[in-house]
């Protein structure tokens, strides 16, 4: 049989063949097949939008590789910044290419003192996170004006590396500025994630890193490096698809990112579980999610109608954490949620499974995170994602974004003066 699909045109009885290449077919060609009649994809959950080489998920089988390497294996064996270099780079580094790469994001951790003085000292001092971040990551742009030459692959990689390394930085201080204390300056001595539990929570003198928050640290920003299309980077890539600066484009990720349908999620999964308050209380909270009042955050997934690999991993990790901190006294809450939800039809049937989200928020709220910060967490791990996909784009050569629309509103109609209506 071949790998193709014909289409029939029955106003007129012509036909086209068109293959199937790569799990797709060329939108081109029916567009020239029939010109004035689009696909109508709200959410776009049958599109694709673009061909990338980065991510791989396969969600009936809840699977996810980084170029090819399986998630699981990265997570045990690798480090952020080494993914980080993968996702960009499309290949693991060598120790020289890994050293240097370590180096140049060390020493790009340090953002202008204008950005504390003028831009997040503006925002209240209760202002969300996210807020902060978003602006912030906005902001950068207008200190690397020469971040619009984007044509230009050695000033797309500078940019790539200022980001990577500064949003630890701009994470920290919109912690440091919602709680009133001074912001701590990058340590180039510590490692990626320990120099951000540094800049996050030391107050005078030492700050000891437990060994086991640091590691839970660098696999939690691993599984939340890059998912291939999802709302964020899609952001990203229209924003970029415009030849907007890379800072504009990652600020209009962190934008997408904030919302609880996406990486708001782990926050409103904390917020649900504190809803739900009591274990004797989980019961009657899932039949007001059956019965469509409720969402259960954390659960469902676009791609995923299986396990999400990322959880499993999470909810592994987090035992570890609890050995150190203690046990969330919200696990139990979210076990029994997962017990339910796994053998019930309404989840079953609707492919409802644990996402990434759904114990991440566990592990931060006992390293001492507060909710707020969740999100803004997500955005640190992803922004390697968001890059690579900005990069790959640029490299693309991509057209500007512009979809179409169904037209449902009124046929022309002439203008009513005020005096008469
Ligand atoms: C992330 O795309 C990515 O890759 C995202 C992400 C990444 O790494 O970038 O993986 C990160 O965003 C994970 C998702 C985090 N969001 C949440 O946990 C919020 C709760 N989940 C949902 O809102 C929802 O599942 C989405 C947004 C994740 C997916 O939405 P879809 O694919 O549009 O699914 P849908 O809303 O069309 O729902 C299909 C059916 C519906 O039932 P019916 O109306 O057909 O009867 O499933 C139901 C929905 O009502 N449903 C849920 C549900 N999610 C879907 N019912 C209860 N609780 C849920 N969580």
């Amino acid at each position: 049989m071949p790998e193709s699909i014909t289409i029939t045109d029955n106003r007129s009885g012509t036909s086209i063949e068109i293959p199937i290449e790569n799990g797709g077919i060329d939108a081109a060609e029916w567009r020239r097949f029939l010109p004035g009649v689009w696909f109508c994809d709200p959410g776009l959950a049958t599109t694709a939008a673009t061909t990338s080489s980065i991510t791989e998920l396969d969600g009936d089988n809840g699977v996810l590789r980084y170029r090819g390497y399986p998630i699981e294996q990265l997570a045990e064996q690798s480090s952020f910044l080494e993914v980080a270099y993968l996702l960009v780079h499309g290949e693991l580094p060598t120790r020289a290419q890994h050293d240097e790469w370590v180096y140049e994001i060390t020493h790009h951790t340090f953002v202008h003192d204008n950005f504390r003085k003028r831009i997040y000292d503006a925002f209240h001092y209760d202002a969300h996170p996210m807020g902060l971040l978003t602006s912030g990551v906005a902001a950068l742009s207008t200190f690397y004006p020469e971040a619009k030459e984007i044509e230009n692959p050695k000033i797309r990689m500078e940019q790539i590396v200022r980001l990577i390394a500064k949003m630890p930085t701009l994470a920290a201080a919109a912690y440091r500025h919602s709680q009133g204390q001074p912001y701590v300056f990058p340590d180039n001595l510590l490692g990626y994630p320990e120099n951000f539990l540094n800049m996050m929570y030391r107050m005078g003198g030492e700050y000891e890193i437990h060994p086991v928050l640091g590691k839970a640290m660098e696999i939690l920003l691993i599984l939340h490096a890059d998912h291939e299309q999802n709302c964020s980077t899609t952001a990203a890539r229209v924003v970029g698809s415009s030849h907007a600066d890379p800072y504009t484009s990652v600020a209009a990720a962190c934008a997408a990112l904030y919302g609880p349908r996406h990486g708001g999620a782990n926050e409103a999964v904390i917020n649900m579980l504190d809803e739900i308050g009591d274990y004797s209380d989980v019961d009657s909270f899932m039949k007001t999610v059956k019965s469509g009042e409720n969402r259960l955050m954390g659960f469902g997934h676009r791609v995923y109608k299986n396990y999400d690999p990322r959880a499993k991993i999470i909810k592994k990790s987090a035992y570890d954490v609890f050995e150190v901190t203690g046990k969330n006294p919200r696990l139990d809450l979210a076990l029994k949620i997962e017990e339910i939800a796994t053998n019930d039809s309404y989840f079953i049937d609707r492919r409802l499974y644990p996402n990434v989200d759904f114990y991440s928020g566990l592990i931060y709220q006992s390293m001492g995170f507060p909710t707020e910060m969740f999100t803004v967490l997500f955005a640190i791990g992803r922004t390697p994602g968001w890059l690579a996909h900005w990069n790959e784009m640029m490299e693309q050569g991509s057209r500007i974004a512009r979809p179409r629309q169904l037209y449902t509103g009124p046929e022309m109609r002439d203008f009513v003066p005020l005096s008469e209506r």
